[in-house]
């Protein structure tokens, strides 16, 4: 099996193309990543250029899953919280290309996300996935807990509504002394 590499992203043109590859190509599979199918190149590539640069910025961080010169994951750890939550991260946009689902690339992603989370002294992560098709069960076996549903939260990608599930995490010492309770 090939070496997988995760590391943070910077913007580059190769890098914002195969973001906008994966992102079009998850929402036409009928990933609730908050885009509607058909995703044109155009909007795909305004969201991750802003979203590099917000990264460059400091208020997020881009995780990149690598197969050598591929690209073949993402997820997002965002740390633009408002000022009474210094202590708090959203994951974000995770998945990961067709061709290499269910590998255990997006638990990699995930943990490395909270790895990112801790060095920038983050101890909860918050979270949400869409009721249909989304990744609870993924999330659950990595220890989030389940907040409740909103139900017909958001539209699904090729239409119809769907509810959403919140989840959230203690992590590092917030989790030792807090428990996960
Ligand atoms: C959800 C997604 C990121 C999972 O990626 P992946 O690399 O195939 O997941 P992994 O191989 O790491 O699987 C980890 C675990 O989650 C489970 N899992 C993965 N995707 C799942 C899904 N859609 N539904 C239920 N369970 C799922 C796997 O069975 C696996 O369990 P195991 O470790 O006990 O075997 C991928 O299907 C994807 O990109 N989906 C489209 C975008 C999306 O929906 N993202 C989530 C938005 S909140």
């Amino acid at each position: 099996m090939s070496v997988i590499e995760i590391m943070p992203l910077r913007a580059s043109p190769a890098v914002v193309d195969m973001l906008c590859e994966m992102l079009i190509e998850a929402v036409a599979a009928g990933g609730s990543v908050s885009f509607m199918h058909p995703l044109a190149t155009e909007p795909a590539r305004t969201f991750w250029s802003e979203s590099l640069a917000a990264a460059a910025q400091g208020k997020r961080v881009v995780l990149g899953a690598w197969e050598g010169e591929t690209l073949i994951g993402s997820v997002t750890l965002l740390l633009d919280c408002p000022p009474n939550q210094p202590h708090r991260a959203d994951i974000a946009k995770l998945m990961i290309r067709l061709s290499h689902r269910g590998r255990g690339i997006a638990r990699a992603l995930m943990i490395a996300a909270e790895t990112e989370a801790l060095t920038h002294r983050r101890t909860l992560l918050v979270l949400d996935t869409a009721v249909d098709g989304g990744a609870s069960a993924l999330y659950e076996s990595l220890g989030f807990h389940l907040t409740g549903v909103i139900p017909d939260y958001a539209l699904k990608p090729h239409g119809g509504l769907t509810g959403t599930k919140i989840y959230w995490k203690r992590i590092g010492d917030n989790a030792r002394i807090a428990g996960n309770a």
